[in-house]
């Protein structure tokens, strides 16, 4: 009777094991939401030690981060989100415990997001989501945090000739979002709703691309474009004018007249005061 207890014992040990090692690599494995990769490296041998899986959550700064906590078992207990750096107690079960209001539970019965809105670099860091259960199961969450900013190609300085087509694009680095809208200045003037003829602009999925067909001497300026998520860049376009086509002949200007055109003009002249003194030669031999 003895010995059937012990192997029962052992029985429910090993099933216990298998089922907390499988839920985390179950966790593992559906926390990886594609910006999401699980840390291998261990945090260190001091007594800082995270026990439990790691998420990687990388969110652009000015934007929403989403860190998740998946539960094996939803009636296990309070969800707690924890900020590792003070220890600051941020929410616990649906309410925000912290004074600032940028953090948010959003949960569904396995999985107890903490959102944080308008994230900035300050808001890096390790987080801890806790299940007040017995015992305490831990997740956590190391949050990066990207600062975009945008290049245009070409930029300092552009040199396109007039009457040539111009292209300008603006391309967001180092984003995790696409932009909402990306606007574009000339000469500190918004220019997508000019609808000036042959000015076209295009939001991409990576940036935005002006052209300019037909490139005039007014299209010159400064041209700066601005992501909505992301730093603004400008470029100097500058407009080559094109050569001027030899002068059409409506005088005054001598130094266009041509060499035969002087000689013509030479010859109208001796011919007028050669006939303006006729009359004096005449009056010498009377009739
Ligand atoms: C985790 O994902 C990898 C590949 O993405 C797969 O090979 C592995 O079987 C998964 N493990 C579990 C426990 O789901
Ligand atoms: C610019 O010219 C191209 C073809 O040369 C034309 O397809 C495009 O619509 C023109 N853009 C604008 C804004 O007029
Ligand atoms: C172009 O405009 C932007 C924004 O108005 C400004 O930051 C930048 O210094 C300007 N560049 C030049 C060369 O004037």
């Amino acid at each position: 009777m003895r010995a059937f207890w012990i192997v029962l014992l052992i029985i429910l040990l090993e099933i216990h094991i298998y089922i907390t090692v499988s839920q985390a690599k179950h966790q593992q494995n559906s926390s990886a939401n594609n910006a999401i990769a699980p840390l291998n490296a261990p945090e260190g041998k001091n007594e800082d030690v995270l026990e439990g899986p790691i998420g990687e959550v990388l969110a652009q700064s000015g934007t929403t981060a989403v860190l998740p906590c998946k539960i094996t078992d939803p009636g296990a207990g309070t969800i707690t989100w924890v900020r590792r750096r003070d220890r600051q107690l941020l929410t616990v079960g649906t309410s925000t415990h912290s004074i600032d209001k940028r953090f948010v539970v959003r949960h569904s019965s396995t999985d107890w997001q903490l959102t944080i809105r308008t994230v900035t670099v300050d808001d890096a860091g390790i987080y801890e989501c806790q299940v007040t259960s017995h015992p305490v199961q831990r997740n956590f969450a190391r949050l990066k945090i990207t600062e975009a900013y945008s290049i245009i190609p070409g930029a300092p300085d552009l040199h396109v000739k007039q009457g040539s087509n111009l292209r300008l694009e603006c391309q967001l680095m180092a984003a995790t979002e696409k932009p909402l809208y990306v606007f574009w200045y000339r000469q500190g003037r918004m220019i997508n709703y000019d609808e000036e003829p042959g000015v076209d602009v295009k939001l991409t999925s990576s940036g935005s691309i002006l052209t300019v067909n037909k490139t005039k001497l007014t299209h010159e300026g400064n041209y700066t474009c601005v992501p909505s998520n992301a730093k603004a860049a400008f470029v100097m376009v500058h407009v080559i004018e094109e050569e001027e086509k030899p002068a059409a002949m409506h005088g005054g200007d001598r130094r266009n007249l041509s060499p035969a055109i002087l000689a013509s003009n030479f010859l109208v002249s001796l011919l007028a005061a050669v006939s303006w003194r006729i009359p004096s030669f005449t009056s010498l031999y009377p009739t």
